[in-house]
Formats: C-alpha cells, structure tokens, sequence
C-alpha cells in the first residue's frame, strides 16, 4: 500500500542558507561535559547505559556520546527515548520523544565504528570542509553537520526531507517520518503500487536536489522512505555539491541505481536518460 505520491511545493526555494560559513568541529560541549564528569551527567550516563534499547551490542556509545545526548536532553529535544529503528553500519537510529510531544528520530554516529577513508572522500573538495585535516574525531563531527546542513539545503530547495532538529557532536536529531506506531517504510520494503508517480516524484527531487547544488550521493530505494503516500528522501550524510571532484560520478551512480529500481517496477527508464533529466536545469550556484 503506497497511495498516491504528491510533490511537496517548494516554497522555501529562495537561498540556501549559510551552511557555506566553514563548519566549525572544535571542541563542543558535549566534550566538556563528559572531562567534567559531574554527578548529575554521572547518574544520567548510568541511567541510558542500563536502558534497555542501548543494550545491543553495536550500541556501545563512548562518554563523549553520552555527553550528546544529555546535552541534547537538556536543552529540551530530547524527552525520552524509544526503541532503535535500525542499526547501520555507522550509525544507529532511534525514536525519541522530542519537544512539544511530537516524535523525533535520533541518528547517533558510532565514532569508532565509522569509515573514515571513505567519510574523507566524500569530505575532500567539499569547499566546506576545506582543512578538514585527518582527526577521526573531526571527521564524524563534520560528517553530522554535513548531514544536518544538507537536509537543511534539501529542504528549501523543495525536497521532502526529514526537517533537521538540532545537531550535537555524533548526534542529529531530526522529525520522524512516520509514527512510532505506523513507521515509514523504504520503498525497497514496499510494494510500490503506483511506480509512475513515485518516480516521477523522485526524479524531480533529484532534479530539485542539483539545482541547488547537491548530490545525494547514496540514492536508492534504501534511502527513500514513504509514509502515507508521501516519499521522504533520507541519508544526506554523504551528500556533496557539485564543486566535489566525484560529484558527477556519484549523481551518475545515484542515476543508475535508481533507474533500475524503477525499471524492476516495470518503468521505462534508463540511468542515462534520468541523469539527462536531473542535469537539465543549470544548477545555482
Ligand atoms: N527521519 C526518519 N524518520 C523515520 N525513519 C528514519 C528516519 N531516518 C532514518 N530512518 C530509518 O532508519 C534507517 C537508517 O537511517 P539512514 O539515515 O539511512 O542511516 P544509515 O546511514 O544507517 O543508512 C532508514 O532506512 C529508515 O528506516
Ligand atoms: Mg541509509
């Protein structure tokens, strides 16, 4: 069951934000609050780490991440935590209780876990991230605002995106797509009943995403995520503009990804003739 597909109307489509300031990966103060051990982050670290939902084995935060999310709970976006909706390989995602009672979904970065060789070549000639350095701490922190800042971009240029929340260290909290009781499902996991719409929806928010200068860089039915007929594009970590070197190798991939995924729908679409779309419009800037 999928519904009817609808593009969202790309009000907000003027300017793209700062997110061209260079992004500051200094200390934070989630740092400082795990060195300063108090009692009361002390108790609150106890508290999580017996939770049951952080119990799993791939879920074993550093203090520094725990510091996060105690930050995070304190300045009021986070009210309580729910259970994981997935475990990836850098990072885990779950539902929260967020501000004002409305659902949150919570993607923490495991630090260690994470894939810095290929987090930098994402990260190298991004003029973002110029001096980035090779710090692995650094790198993760960039790569979170690098996500925060990209759904950010996304979103005024008219994409359906999950809207970013607040961003603290490895931590991003942003709107669940979904309910809790009703999760959004990938389109991979979905029977896509009307696949027309659905790509056509998708091959506009492509076509949106790169004329505000942005690739996905990792798009397929795996990142796509739907929920009452509406198509959300999610994991905009590894998104790059198109000054990156591999910017146009990536949208090529993204392109033939896709287009076989529609193609196994019964589509009449190949990687090249979307990527001929997608490219149409002269980007912004
Ligand atoms: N904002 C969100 N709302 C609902 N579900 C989400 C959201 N973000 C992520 N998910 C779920 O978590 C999974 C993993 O998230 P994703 O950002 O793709 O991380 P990964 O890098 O592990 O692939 C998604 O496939 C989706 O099922
Ligand atoms: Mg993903």
């Amino acid at each position: 069951m999928t519904g009817e597909f609808e593009l969202i109307e790309p009000e907000e489509a003027e300017g793209f934000g700062d997110e061209w300031e260079e992004i500051d990966v200094s200390d934070t103060e989630a740092d400082r609050i795990a060195r300063k051990r108090d009692r009361k982050f002390s108790e609150f670290r106890k508290r999580i780490k017996d939770a049951d939902q952080f119990k799993v084995e791939q879920s074993v935060f550093d203090d520094a991440t725990f510091a996060a999310i105690y930050k995070l709970v304190q300045d009021g976006y986070i009210e309580a935590f729910g259970g994981p909706i997935s475990t990836g390989k850098e990072a885990n995602v779950y539902e929260a209780l967020g501000d004002d009672d409305t659902d949150v979904a919570v993607k923490i970065y495991r630090i260690n876990a994470s894939n810095f060789r290929q987090m930098r070549n994402y990260l190298e000639g991004d003029p973002r991230f110029e001096g980035i350095g090779n710090d692995k701490g650094k790198i993760v922190l960039a790569w979170v605002r690098k996500e925060f800042a990209n759904l950010e971009r996304a979103r005024k240029a008219g994409v359906r995106v999950p809207e970013p929340i607040a961003v603290e260290r490895n931590v991003l909290v942003m709107e669940l797509v979904g309910l809790v009781e009703d999760r959004a499902r990938r389109l991979s996991e979905v029977n896509v009943e009307n696949p027309e719409t659905a790509f056509e929806v998708v091959r506009e928010y492509m076509r949106r995403l790169y004329s505000a200068g942005l690739i996905h860089g990792d798009l397929s039915e795996y990142n796509l995520i739907i929920h009452e007929g509406e198509l959300v594009v999610i994991d905009l970590g590894q998104a790059v503009t198109i000054h990156h070197p591999n910017a146009n190798e990536f949208l090529q991939r993204d392109c033939t990804n896709v287009a076989s995924f529609f193609t196994r729908q019964g589509i009449d679409v190949d990687g090249d003739e979307l990527y001929d779309y997608v490219t149409d419009v002269e980007p912004d800037n």
